[in-house]
Formats: structure tokens, sequence, C-alpha cells
């Protein structure tokens, strides 16, 4: 077994006996969805703070509580990571991605991943939400680098149908059904946590991106690899810079999240249950 393997088989011996159940679905929340786990959508059976696994690395970034939180979505029994670690925090991308690998350890098979996100193209609007179709992991190392985890998944893994094609449908189904906007489209991470320059916007354009945010993508990657069907979801907090002149401020981010929450929320559970209920994933 490899050292990566090790910590997360490690991690994994240390709280199989605390789970109060097999999760079906698991739900990354990104900024201002933090609340998501407290907000009444989720019948909580139980928490787990990541501070209590052994090896875990923690979030430490203001705003990200680091937990998982287990509970049920009507029938689904659901974990959700309150706070992600992020590469900029300094963190190996095999620590990065390794809460994800643990919740597909856990037993999930679909997972939900949430992010705040700046708007490069030019017909979103801060408060937008937006379906991931595709993304651009190249300006930041891949997870997979390093000796592969054979008992997850192939060293050289398609990357085709990353955000599932089928979940992708249900969606746009459950959102015109509930009378929310979904945009779609094209998410790129930069490492962060500087903001990009207004000329990285301009190329990230020409590259085909549609958002841009320091996240998600190698969890996709991560998960994407070991098997799990993915759905993404952004949150466009602020229009990228340069692309309407003005400055950007993790405030302004912070507040955009938390006016569109209440739809974000609806849209994540309205999306979990038919996800599960249409897909019998
Ligand atoms: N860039 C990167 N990450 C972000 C942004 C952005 O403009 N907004 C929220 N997260």
């Amino acid at each position: 077994m490899n050292q990566i393997e090790e910590k997360l088989t490690g991690c994994y011996e240390s709280i199989r006996g605390r789970l109060p159940f097999v999760p079906q679905t698991a739900l990354v929340l990104g900024s201002g969805l933090g609340g998501y786990a407290e907000s009444g959508n989720i019948r909580v059976e139980g928490t787990l703070d990541y501070q209590d696994i052994q090896g875990f690395p923690r979030s430490t970034v203001e705003g990200h509580k680091g937990r998982f939180v287990f509970g049920y979505v009507e029938e689904v029994p659901v974990v959700c990571m309150q706070g992600r670690v992020h590469y900029y925090e300094g963190y190996a991308m095999s620590d990065v991605v390794l809460p994800v690998r643990l919740m597909r350890l856990m037993g999930a098979e679909t997972l939900f991943l949430t992010n705040a996100a700046g708007g490069i193209n030019k017909d979103y609007r801060p408060g937008d939400l937006m379906l991931i179709r595709d993304h651009i992991s190249s300006l930041v190392p891949s997870p997979l680098i390093g000796p592969n985890l054979d008992s997850l998944g192939p060293r050289f893994c398609d990357m085709t149908d990353t955000y599932d094609a089928e979940y992708r449908t249900v969606m746009k189904e459950t959102a015109a059904a509930a009378g929310i906007p979904l945009q779609e489209g094209v998410y790129i991470q930069f490492s962060g946590p500087q903001y990009e320059t207004p000329a990285e916007i301009r190329m990230a354009r020409m590259l085909g991106a549609d958002a841009a945010g320091m996240s998600t993508v190698c969890e996709a990657i991560a998960a994407h690899h070991a098997g799990m069907r993915i759905c993404g979801i952004s949150c466009i907090t602020n229009m990228a810079a340069g692309v309407t002149g003005e400055k950007l401020s993790h405030e302004e981010v912070q507040e955009t999240a938390d006016e569109a929450a209440e739809r974000f929320q609806k849209l994540i559970t309205a999306g979990i249950l038919a996800v599960s209920r249409k897909t019998g994933a």
C-alpha cells in the first residue's frame, strides 16, 4: 500500500465505527452553502468533526466549518462536508481530495459539488447558478499524480463524462420545474488564493471557460477516478476580474452567496431527490 492509500485507509478505519449509516449521496458545501446542514433541508443524524479524525487535513478559512454532517434529505441518506480543504491553504493535492475519497469509502456513489465562482461569461450576472458541464484543470496539479490508488480507480482515467450527463438533464428539468433559472457552463480552477488578473480571465474566456474558482475541479477528478457520479453547481458571486472593472472582494463574494443561499439550497435539495429518484442513484 502506498502512503496516500495508507493515510486514507487509516482515516477510514478510525471513523467506520462512528458512522450513523451508509450515505448514498455526498455533498461538498461551498461558500454560502455552509448553512445548508442547519437549514431544515436535512434531518441531521450525526456529525463528525474533522479534528477528531486522525490524519485528516484541516480547513483554515474563516467561515468554513470543519465537519461531516450526516442526515437524510427526505429518504436519501447524505453526508455533507461543511468546509472543504483548499489547495491554496498549502496542502498536497492528495490531502485536498482525501475527504472526497473518504466519502467514497463510506459508500457514497453520487457527489454534489458546490462552490462560489466568478463569472467569465458576459451573459452571467452575480447571483446566477451554473450547472457545471465540464471543467479545465490545466492550471492546477492533478490529484492523481503519484502512485495510483488501484483500489479506487485506473491509472489513466477517462474524463469524457466527468459531470454525469444524465444528472445534468435531471438537474435542468428540476430547476425548470422549481422556477429556478440555471446557466450551464465550463468551470476553470485557478490555484488562488489571490483572485485572477483581468489578463488571466481573458485567457480563461479564450480557453472556453464560463466561470472561475479555486476548488471543485481537483475534487471532481478524484471522485470521477473513484467511480462516483458527479453533479457540480456554481453560484456566480461576482463577475470575474476585468469583466466590469470593479475590484473583487471576499466580502462581496460572501454577500452574494448569502443572498443566493435560499435558491441554491432549494435547488440542491430538489436535485438530490430528483437524481436519486430518477436515476436510482
Ligand atoms: N475567482 C476565483 N474564485 C472565486 C471568484 C473569482 O472571481 N469568486 C468566488 N470565488
